[in-house]
Formats: C-alpha cells, structure tokens, sequence
C-alpha cells in the first residue's frame, strides 16, 4: 500500500471537474484518506512548487495556483504514486493520451487541471504543505 497526493487546480475546480476527477481515483480502487478545499496562500504555492523556482514559468506557475479553489486529497491504494501519475497523464495535455485526465479534460499546459506527487520525497514535502 502507498500513499499519494492529488490536486485539482483552480481552472479544474472553476469548470466542475472534482466530481468527474474524483471519481476515478476511487473507480480505480482507491481509499480517499484526507481530503479538503483551500485556496492556496503565496507563500504555500511558492513552498509547493520550488522544485521549479528557477524555471521560467514558476511566477506563472504560483500566481495560476492562488487564483482559486482548489481540492487537494491523499489517496492510498497498490503503487499509488505511479498508477496516480499514468492516470493524470503527460504534463503538457497535448502529449496525454486520450484515456488519462489530462487526455481527455484539458488542452493547455499552464492550465491542466490536476496535479499528483511523482514521487515518494514529492509525496511527503506536498502533503506537509497543504495538510500540515
Ligand atoms: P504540474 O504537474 O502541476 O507540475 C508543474 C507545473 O508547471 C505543471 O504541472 C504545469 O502546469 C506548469 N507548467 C507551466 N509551464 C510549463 C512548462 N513549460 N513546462 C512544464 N510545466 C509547466
């Protein structure tokens, strides 16, 4: 059994896609452990993403993620962490194949409304942010 964290961005939550998201993982066989609406502070987004603070797109990136609810949850199931991320699918949404969130919900790459741990350390630093 593994943990692992999802978050359905803010153009996620602003199109109602939590229902449709969430009801994946848990089709799939997940047990949702925590779950909860926030909406990001600076700080907290800037912390979640500094894997990314030399990129170019980080202040994008941290002002998209402030801009709105979103819905952040831990779910636990068999190699959670990479069944997560092949169910999200490619970062940019036009590489996701049909089938994967991204796939079949999203089209722009700034704007791809989920966002999963891709790995245990990413697991343990994003649900410190967002769950304490
Ligand atoms: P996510 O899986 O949340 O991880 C980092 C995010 O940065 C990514 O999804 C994208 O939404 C966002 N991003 C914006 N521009 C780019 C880019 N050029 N390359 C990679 N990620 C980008």
């Amino acid at each position: 059994m593994e943990r692992t964290l999802f978050i359905v961005k803010p153009d996620g939550v602003a199109r109602k896609l939590v229902g449709e998201i969430v009801s994946r993982f848990e089709k799939r066989g997940f047990a949702i452990i925590q779950m909860k609406m926030l909406t990001f502070s600076r700080a907290q987004a800037e912390e979640f993403y500094s894997v990314h603070k030399e990129r170019p797109f980080y202040g994008e990136l941290v002002n998209f993620m402030i801009s709105g609810p979103v819905v952040a949850a831990i779910i636990e199931g068999t190699n959670a962490i990479g069944t997560t991320r092949m169910m999200v699918g490619a970062t940019k949404p036009s590489d996701a194949t049909s089938g994967t969130i991204r796939g079949d919900l999203a089209i722009d790459i700034s704007s791809n409304i989920i966002h999963a741990s891709d790995s245990q350390e990413s697991f343990d630093k994003e649900s410190k942010v967002v769950f304490g």
